[in-house]
């Protein structure tokens, strides 16, 4: 089994859901493992439970992302992982009403956080290193009253692709992972109630042809196959993980 010893992986949004079990995976096949977060106490614990090395960081402060850059590189010089993975649904509702405030929100995080991210840290990528872009379905599925989220996403994934092209020559990958409705904390954040909560994910199992919602757990899996060797001829990629639900 190939592991990734004496590599170092960066997870951005680490302390719960799709980064925590992707950093578990990672640490598992012995990678050295910085995972960030907003919240403090959350990150820490995280770590602590992971053994990972956690960095406070608001993935939307480009301030936040130097600092973390700095860091990264006195300590440890170079990068072999980079999964960008933090990011948030926003407020949903209508185009009609939306509040800069709140398209601002979605798209610092989502989309300039994570395009400055990339941009910051590719010199300190190795070369032959991993860069996965955790975008989702609805970056080419077009429900109401999603519209800034949708837009964050497909927006990441125009940004993969031109990076997929640009590092290739160094040998660097870039590939997208898109996944369908996985049962994280992110649905909770947007301060739901536990009925609507209730409501919406039986709606989901429904409309999903596998009926059941993905596992933070299935997406890591796919994150770990695309940072291995066994996708060494893998970049430019978008792999989607719905249980079928976009057939
Ligand atoms: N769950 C799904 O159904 C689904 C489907 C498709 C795509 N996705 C995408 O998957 C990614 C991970 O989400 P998840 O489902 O695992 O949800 P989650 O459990 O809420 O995890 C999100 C992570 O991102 C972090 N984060 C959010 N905003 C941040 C910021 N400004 N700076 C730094 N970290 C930030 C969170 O940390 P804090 O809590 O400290 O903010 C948390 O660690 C997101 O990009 C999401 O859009 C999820």
């Amino acid at each position: 089994m190939s592991t990734f010893k004496n590599k170092v992986a960066i997870v951005t949004g680490g302390n719960s859901g799709i980064g925590y079990a992707t950093a578990k995976e990672l640490i598992a096949k012995e990678a050295t493992v910085i995972i960030t977060g907003r919240r403090k106490e959350a990150i820490e614990k995280a770590a602590a439970e992971l053994g990972a090395i956690p960095f406070v960081a608001d993935q939307a402060s480009l301030k936040d992302t130097d600092a973390f850059y700095e860091e990264v590189s006195q300590k440890y010089g170079k990068v072999d992982i980079l999964f960008i993975n933090a990011g948030i649904v926003g407020n949903m509702g209508p185009i009609e009403g939306k509040t800069e405030a709140d398209f601002d929100n979605v798209m610092n995080i989502n989309f300039k956080g994570a395009y400055f991210t990339l941009s910051k840290f590719i010199p300190l990528l190795n070369d032959g290193a991993s860069v996965v872009i955790l975008s989702s379905i609805v970056a080419s599925t077009y429900k109401a009253n999603s519209s800034v989220y949708q837009a964050s996403k497909a927006a990441l994934n125009s940004i993969a692709k031109t990076a997929a092209a640009e590092l290739a020559p160094r040998k660097i990958r870039v590939n997208i992972v898109s996944p369908g409705p996985t049962k994280t904390e992110v649905m909770t954040k947007m301060g739901l109630d536990d009925a609507t909560l209730q409501h919406i994910h039986e709606h989901l199992v429904d409309s999903i042809p596998l009926k059941k919602m993905g596992a933070a757990e299935d997406v890591a899996k796919l994150v770990i196959y695309l940072s291995d060797e066994a996708a060494t001829f893998v970049t430019g990629s978008e792999i989607i993980v719905d249980g079928g639900l976009t057939l």
